[in-house]
């Protein structure tokens, strides 16, 4: 059995001070959690939440981060600084970077092979658009996504890697994929997960969904076959609705 992962993505949200009092009152909601947990601030709020998680059951993510270790990178945080200050996960490829910020497949699986040589663990988001998703492309998508995400990952490396299924249209909308619907998509990515690596490697994968999801929907969608937690935005923000989605099927 997988164990389920329950990650908030704060995005652009939140001063180290009220991403302090976030963290603690989660610290203090889900000691007893049985999920695996992490949470994702802003750069600027990682190093007082990292003195909040650090030793409890919730592990720090960083949203993003460069594609090169050090160097003449304008604006840019590296691995290196992430890693000083406790950082232990990576968000990478969410679709925001991809679509907003021009991210590309080939300069995604830089950054995660990077993540992965200095040992943080990685968060692989992947999903389509609406208008991939109305022509008929939803699976392909994905498949191509995550296969362009991981080239060069081994079989050992993988270990440290979830996938994140988020389509871009579930996103911040209130519109959440269908458990039926997005399970397929899980389906489809485990199995490419088996042909890219192997039979046990696909079965051990965790594969989130990620796209409004809420108390309401989290139990329904959790107990789909594939999909092994969630990748949790908006509803991340308050301690009330986070707390239920993490403790879905308490
Ligand atoms: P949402 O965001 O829960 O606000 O839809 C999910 C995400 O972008 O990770």
């Amino acid at each position: 059995m997988r164990n389920s992962f329950i990650a908030g993505n704060w995005k652009m949200h939140k001063t180290p001070a009220e991403s302090k009092a976030l963290a603690a009152e989660l610290v203090k909601g889900l000691s007893g959690c049985r999920h695996r947990l992490l949470v994702a601030p802003s750069f600027t709020a990682l190093e007082a939440v990292a003195s909040v998680v650090k030793g409890t059951n919730i592990l720090l993510g960083a949203q993003n981060m460069a594609a090169e270790e050090e160097g003449a990178h304008t604006g840019e945080t590296s691995v290196l600084m992430l890693k000083a200050i406790g950082v232990e996960a990576v968000i990478l490829g969410h679709s925001e970077r991809r679509h907003v910020y021009g991210e590309t497949d080939d300069m995604i699986n830089k950054k995660v092979k990077l993540a992965l040589k200095h040992g943080l663990e990685v968060i692989l988001c992947v999903g389509e658009t609406l208008d991939e998703r109305e022509a008929g492309n939803a699976e392909t998508v994905v498949k191509n996504q995550t296969e362009a995400g991981l080239a060069g990952v081994s079989e050992a490396e993988l270990a440290k890697v979830t996938i994140a299924y988020e389509p871009v249209w579930a996103i911040g909308t209130g519109k959440t994929a269908t458990p039926e619907d997005a399970d397929q998509i899980h389906k489809v990515t485990r199995a490419k997960i088996s042909s890219l690596y192997s039979p046990a490697a696909a079965e051990k994968i965790i594969i989130q969904y990620g796209g409004s999801v809420k108390p309401d929907n989290a139990a329904q969608l959790m107990g789909m076959e594939n999909i092994d937690g969630a990748l949790v935005g908006g509803a991340s923000l308050k301690a009330e609705l986070f707390l239920p989605i993490a403790e879905y099927d308490k």
